[in-house]
Parts: C-alpha cells; sequence; structure tokens
C-alpha cells in the first residue's frame, strides 16, 4: 500500500480519533449482524496494545434527519463490550459532555460518540463540525477504518484531513489490498458472479468487468426478470420457482454451469445472491456457490454486498473451514472501489 496505516505511527500516548462505519443493521432495537463491528477489532486491539493513550471511536448509524433515539449509537457500544474491554459511550460529538468522558478515559479506554449524522455538519463536510470534535477529544491522530463509508464525503471522512493526520487502520488496509489485487492484477481466470435484485447498482459493474474479466454470471432476480447479455455473460436461464410460478432460485442446469465457471476460476468476485435465500427452500444456488468459493483455498474470493456478505458468514458459522480472501465490509463503497472510482475517504490517507 502506497499509504501510511497505524504500522507507520510511532506512539507516544497520543489521543486517536478512529472513523469505524458502525451503520450495522437492526431490528427492534436489536443488532442482527454485527459483521462491521467485529471487523474493527483487530485495529482497536492494535492501538491499544501500541499504547494509545485514549482510543474514540466516531460512526454514523442509518440515515438519521436530527437526533433519533431509534438510531442512537448506544446498543453498538453495548455490542462492541462484548468483544474487546473498557468500552463507553456519550451521547454527544462534542461539548461538555464529551469532554468530561474524554477526561474519565483511563489509558487504552475506548470510547464512542454517539451517531455523527445527528448533525447537519457530518454530510456537509464541515470543518467547523470536525474541528469542533477534534476540540472535545484532544484527539492527536486521525485513523480511517470505516471502509464502508469512504465513499461519502463527509466531515468525518474528508473534512477531518484538514486538522490531524490520516491513517488507514487495518480493516481498511485490507479491504484495499484485496480490492486493488481482483482489479489490477487478478489471478486468471477472473469471474464475476452478480445476484441481487437492483439492475441498476450491478449494470456498471458488470459493464466494467465486462472489459476485462474472463466470464461473468448474472443470477438472482435480475436473470430471473430476463437480463438480456451475450458473449462472455452467461445469464441463469432456469429457476426455481414456487407454486405461483414467482422465480425464486437458480435452478440445478446452471447452477451446474456457475459451478463449472467457478471450478476454473482463479480469482472470484461475489455481488449479490442467486435467490431469495432468506428462505432457506430457495438458498440452494446461494449456498453452492458459497460453498464452492470457500473450498477453493488457492484463489482470491471476494465477497461483496451486506445481504451476500451476512449469506456467507451465518453458513460459515456452520462450515468454519469455509474461508474467502475477503469478506467485504463495504456495500456502496466496495462497488464503487472495484469501478475504480476515486473515493474521497481513501483521497486523504497520508501518503508514504
Ligand atoms: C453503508 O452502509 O453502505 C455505509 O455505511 C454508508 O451508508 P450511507 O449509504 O447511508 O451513506
Amino acid at each position: 500500500m502506497d499509504y501510511k496505516t497505524i504500522k507507520d505511527i510511532k506512539f507516544k500516548d497520543q489521543v486517536v480519533l478512529v472513523r469505524v462505519d458502525y451503520n450495522v443493521p437492526m431490528k427492534d432495537g436489536k443488532i442482527t449482524d454485527n459483521l462491521r463491528i467485529r471487523a474493527s477489532i483487530p485495529t482497536l486491539e492494535y492501538l491499544r496494545d501500541g499504547k494509545a493513550k485514549k482510543i474514540i471511536l466516531i460512526s454514523h448509524l442509518g440515515r438519521p434527519e436530527g437526533r433519533d433515539k431509534s438510531l442512537s449509537l448506544a446498543p453498538v457500544a453495548k455490542e462492541l463490550g462484548k468483544l474487546i474491554p473498557n468500552v463507553s459511550f456519550v451521547d454527544d460529538v462534542s461539548g461538555p459532555d464529551v469532554e468530561a468522558a474524554v477526561e474519565n478515559m483511563k489509558d487504552g479506554d475506548i470510547l464512542l460518540l454517539e451517531n455523527l449524522r445527528f448533525f447537519e455538519g457530518e454530510e456537509a463536510n464541515s470543518d467547523d463540525f470536525i474541528r469542533e470534535i477534534i476540540d472535545a477529544t484532544s484527539a492527536e491522530i486521525y485513523v480511517q477504518d470505516g471502509f464502508a463509508v469512504v465513499h461519502r464525503a463527509h466531515a468525518s471522512t474528508n473534512a477531518v484531513a484538514n486538522h490531524l493526520p490520516v491513517y488507514a487502520g487495518l480493516l481498511l488496509e485490507k479491504e484495499i489490498i484485496n480490492l486493488s489485487k481482483v482489479i489490477e492484477s487478478p489471478a486468471r481466470p477472473l469471474l464475476l458472479i452478480i445476484g441481487g435484485a437492483k439492475v441498476d447498482d450491478k449494470q456498471p459493474l458488470i459493464e466494467k468487468f465486462e472489459k476485462f474479466a474472463d466470464q461473468i454470471v448474472v443470477g438472482g432476480k435480475i436473470a430471473a426478470d430476463g437480463y438480456k447479455a451475450s458473449g462472455k455473460i452467461f445469464v441463469a436461464d432456469d429457476f426455481d420457482e414456487d407454486s405461483e410460478g414467482n422465480r425464486l432460485d437458480v435452478g440445478p442446469l446452471s447452477t451446474g454451469k456457475i459451478a463449472g465457471f467457478i471450478a476454473d476460476a482463479n480469482t472470484i468476485i461475489w455481488n449479490g445472491l442467486m435467490g431469495k435465500a432468506e428462505d432457506p427452500a430457495y438458498a440452494t444456488a446461494s449456498t453452492i456457490v458459497a460453498e464452492m468459493m470457500g473450498e477453493k483455498l488457492g484463489a482470491d474470493t471476494v465477497v461483496c454486498g451486506g445481504d451476500t456478505t451476512g449469506f456467507v458468514e451465518s453458513l460459515q458459522e456452520k462450515h468454519p473451514n469455509l474461508k474467502y480472501s475477503l469478506v467485504s465490509t463495504g456495500g456502496g463503497a466496495a462497488l464503487e472501489f472495484l469501478l475504480g472510482k476515486e473515493l474521497p475517504g481513501i483521497a486523504v490517507l497520508e501518503t508514504k
């Protein structure tokens, strides 16, 4: 990597401000997938063990308009506290309560601030807003580890660089290294597997990869809805249906063909489920793709998109032998990275 990471920090008791992406899915106030929280732990442990004096975490959750109790990061702090000790939470991002909370921290403690998007300055990429956070926390170093939000030019991803040196965290480094490899120097054959429902989100990726992938597969609802393509794009064309004729999973013939492409490939990027996989009756094709990829240990295997990564992770709970080069925490960010776009949260990293 050309960017400075936390491994380049010379620790001398600094207060470190870390941008994480704890925008996790929640249902009835409960976190339903904690991948993004778990994925932040290596950086937090590295900072703590490297003797950062205080570790202050900032994140957004959802898309609130003003303060919204249902989108408080308090439950996230609780979940984080189960994974790493000495976590506390303060329900503001600057001002006296934050100053007092920081003052009370002991060496190596972790403090999560409230949802950044409760305040207009965050999405307005406001210098004043991030300055207030830095002043209240006395932060001296900034670490970007929220890969999933680096495609946003917000105060905590972009304007912050006008005030503090910006280092990449270990999660950001891992995402950049793995995603760069598959677009810059992929081991061939390179296979892209696209599924899910939103064709408009996926079309730019299909068009970009048409130029340099060896094989593209389109499955999921996109294929079931009659996606038209030719050449190196294979569109699934048989489906498992429910009693009303709804095409809810890629069928056995197409799944067999996709399995053949996976067997041949040395790099596989997968974004989007093959069917309505939340219903086990229609999870067969997605399970076969996930298992074949997870068993291909010599290949570079990248899984991205929230539904797909959630599916793969729940399969890994049952079958821990399944391994992937990267289960990306980024949804939109991973797609934009794969499209080769410059991302505002990466553009501001210190270079070596
Ligand atoms: C995501 O979940 O993709 C990121 O957290 C970014 O969230 P946003 O799309 O609301 O900016």
